[in-house]
């Protein structure tokens, strides 16, 4: 087998998030976003002494379990590429995929409590960011999601399937004006021109809509023409606030440099489990907002007794947990890097009638530090790349006798939850909660706790 040969293989396992594995002359063949069963056409890219890595070409046939797509955009746009798989089946294979990286980790002993379904399987985001550009160099401008294995192509998406009605009239919206007025797009290889990206984020419950566009600063636009057109949309929701955030960052990410509000309020509201939480532009929100309810249901349930309980809510974001937390519990102590994010949660728990709050901004790895007090429940809910393990022996210092670690990321999880082992803790309990269906991702719940000594 060499670079460039086209080959065909039978899909035999999966490896975390999203590699099915073939074979082929005896040598390990990986292939993203293949499914187990199908029979994939690929591209060989690297071939290594141990294994392969080729680019899925074409599924020549599907697995037994597989059906028809559910979305027109399939094929081309780069998300939800499990949607062929019966929900059931995705499920499944979300749940073996945890339970494989957790004894891969050797990580025993503990009770499995399968995995919980996600509300609703349709229009379940609250929040999309489109990229602008086009599907080939010069071609028409676009505005949707990176091209399925491509780094610079963009699809147009206006008729997503999960995300509701209205994302997908204020994306046509904007890309008809945009087209219509000519306005460039910027370009990622040259870093000329003005469109980038588009965020919109819409409540649940409120129905509440923030529109931010994002532009290099390399023109002045007066963008209430648009800002017009958006509020006379017919749309089930409402737009709360249209934002302008420039970013002038050479790589192809949302980096804020400023944002203005062209019209209306910087933030949104949501509810959740009865609480209201104002969210700010980039602060960090669960984006399955009913999966949200279920996934914090499940850390309160893991915490067993928070009466007159301390808890830290480490990477707390808004304070979502924390404040969910603070119902039950004596004290609640919340740490996160996004400033504004941790603003809102101070706001948020005032707004809440919960005095017994507090959050502060900066690093755990910091800030932990500072807490004066000692907690009985440490909760970890920290980023993809998971917990750092200098700011973990930190958090292991504290000795708290339960550790509740919430995590998007089962990979990082099963490496914080070895040192947490060797420190001490025992896995009590796994639980998980699938908060992006048709994705590869999962959300899992772990309770830890102290060994008796
Ligand atoms: C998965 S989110 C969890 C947020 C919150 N618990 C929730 O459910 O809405 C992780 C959060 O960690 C924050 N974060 C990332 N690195 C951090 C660090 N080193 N110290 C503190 N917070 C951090 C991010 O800004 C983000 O808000």
């Amino acid at each position: 087998m060499k670079k460039k040969d086209i080959i065909d293989i039978e899909i035999k396992d999966l490896e975390f998030p999203a590699k099915g594995i073939g074979f082929y002359e005896d040598k390990k063949v990986y292939v993203k976003n293949a499914v187990v069963g199908q029979v994939v056409r690929v591209c060989i890219q690297k071939v290594r002494k141990d294994h392969a890595e080729g680019k899925l070409m074409e599924v020549v046939k599907p697995s037994l379990v597989e059906t028809k797509s559910f979305c027109s955009h399939f094929g081309r746009c780069g998300g939800c590429a499990r949607q062929t798989l019966p929900y059931e089946e995705q499920l499944k294979i979300k749940e073996n995929a945890v339970k494989k990286l957790l004894e891969e980790a050797n990580i025993k002993g503990y009770e499995f409590l399968g995995i919980e379904k996600s509300p609703e399987v349709y229009e379940y985001r609250n929040k999309m960011e489109y990229s602008f550009g086009n599907e080939e160099k010069g071609g028409e401008l676009n505005l949707g999601m990176h091209k399925k294995g491509k780094f610079y192509d963009v699809v147009t998406v206006d008729e997503c399937k999960i995300v509701d009605e209205d994302f997908n009239k204020i994306l046509k919206e904007i890309l008809i004006y945009c087209r219509a007025n000519e306005i460039p797009l910027y370009n990622n290889r040259s870093h000329e021109g003005y469109l980038r990206h588009l965020i919109v984020r819409k409540a649940k419950k409120t129905k509440e809509i923030i529109v931010n566009l994002i532009t290099s600063t390399q023109m002045n636009l007066n963008l209430q023409e648009l800002v017009e057109k958006i509020r006379k949309l017919s749309l089930k929701g409402h737009v709360v606030g249209f934002l302008h955030t420039l970013n002038d960052n050479l790589a192809d990410a949302v980096v804020p440099d400023e944002t203005k509000v062209i019209w209306g309020e910087d933030y949104f509201t949501e509810e959740l489990l009865g609480l209201k939480f104002k969210i700010s532009a980039f602060s960090f929100f669960q984006t399955n907002s009913l999966g949200a309810e279920k996934l914090y249901s499940m850390v309160l349930d893991f915490m067993e007794d928070a009466k007159d309980k301390v808890v830290f809510d480490l990477y707390c974001g808004t304070g979502t947990i924390g404040q969910i937390v603070a119902k039950k519990a004596k004290k609640v102590m919340g740490i996160e890097l996004v400033e504004e994010a941790v603003q809102a949660a101070n706001e948020n728990a005032i707004m809440n009638n919960l005095k017994n709050c507090t959050f502060i901004a900066g690093d755990v790895f910091k800030k932990i530090d500072e807490l004066k007090v000692k907690p009985d429940i440490i909760i970890l809910d920290p980023p993809r790349v998971g917990v750092h393990p200098k700011a973990l022996q930190k958090i292991i210092r504290y000795n708290s006798p339960e550790i509740v670690y919430v995590s998007c990321n089962p990979k990082t999880l099963a490496q914080n939850l070895i040192d947490l082992q060797e420190a001490g803790y025992q896995v009590k309990k796994v639980k998980c909660m699938d908060m992006f269906p048709h994705t590869p991702h999962c959300e899992v719940i772990c309770l830890l706790q102290r060994a008796e000594r």
